[in-house]
């Protein structure tokens, strides 16, 4: 396992640090639960530049959605470096990590978490009225039409079909253009034509310039497309990585480097052209 995802010890000092967004290493999740103690993250080791787009690819149960929660703050690690645009988020208390996801992380959840009271619209506008911006409900609007929802502004999320609440998810999280953008199955409940059209935004709201840099992508998919149309798949199972594409966190080499990389057998190969979307521009 080892040959295939080279480690840095725990005492380096962190690769990359002034370039990475995202550096984490020896991160471990462990759960209490009535059945008894879950190794869930085992000993994880990523680095992540700004604006590269990963793909998180791995069997259900292998620890996907928790190191997205950890990278959100919205979960604690048990042990190691957690650190996202500079932020050390395991030394941060509940407020500071409530504004750094609010400036900084735009998050789709695999289970959408929208606000069932609230129309899609609302869903969309209201966290960015929080975060103070004049024209929340216009850059809604426009993100909701970006994603083929014009249609249903008015809608609750229970009448909405389970695809559009994906898409409401979608417009919530990439409206503000996050520096970083975190997607569990962002495409899961799509069909194949609107998934292309949400991996087109996706991917065109990386492409945008954007004060600070280009919004980088962490996506968790089984979609094979999707993971291949990132730079980079990084493999989890059992809690640890065992294959990443990428360059490795301490050899500072382009990514997929000879002697970096390893393949990531259900990710693909190529990578797509970039695209360009301005639609999210409130
Ligand atoms: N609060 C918890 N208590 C105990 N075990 C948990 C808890 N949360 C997650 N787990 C376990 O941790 C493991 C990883 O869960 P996680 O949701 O990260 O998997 P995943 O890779 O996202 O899977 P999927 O592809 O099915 O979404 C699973 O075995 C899950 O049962
Ligand atoms: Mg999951």
């Amino acid at each position: 396992m080892d040959a295939i995802t080279p480690r840095t010890p725990p005492d380096d000092p962190v690769p990359g640090a002034t370039d990475s967004l995202i550096q984490v290493r020896g991160l471990t999740l462990r759960v209490g639960a009535a059945a008894g103690e879950v190794n869930i993250l085992r000993g994880l080791d990523l680095g992540v530049a700004a604006g590269e787009a990963v793909g998180i690819v791995g069997p259900s149960g292998s620890g996907k959605t928790s190191l997205l929660m950890l990278l959100a703050g919205l979960e604690r690690p048990t042990s190691g470096v957690l650190r996202v645009a500079g932020h050390d988020l395991a030394a941060m208390d509940e407020d500071a990590l409530a504004r750094f996801r609010r400036d900084r992380v735009g998050i789709v959840f695999q289970a959408f978490h929208l606000v069932p009271t609230m129309t899609a619209l609302e869903n969309v506008a209201v966290p960015l009225e929080f975060a103070g911006r004049p024209d929340a409900f216009a850059a809604a609007e426009l993100a909701l039409r970006a994603v083929g929802l014009g249609h249903r502004l008015a809608h609750y999320p229970g009448q909405l079909s389970g695809g559009e609440q994906q898409r409401v998810a979608l417009a919530r999280a990439c409206v503000a253009r996050p520096p970083l953008l975190l997607a569990d199955e962002p495409t899961g409940n799509l069909d194949r034509a609107t998934g292309a059209q949400v991996m087109e935004l996706l991917f065109g709201l990386r492409g945008e310039a954007r004060e600070g840099g280009r919004t980088t992508l962490l996506l968790i998919t089984h979609d094979e497309a999707l993971a291949a149309r990132c730079d980079r798949q990084v493999r989890i199972e059992d809690g640890r990585i065992v294959a990443d594409t990428g360059r490795a966190p301490r050899d500072g080499g382009p990514a997929g480097a000879p002697g970096a990389a390893a393949a990531v057998p259900d990710a693909g190969a190529g990578k797509g052209s970039r695209g360009r979307g301005g639609a999210w521009r409130g």
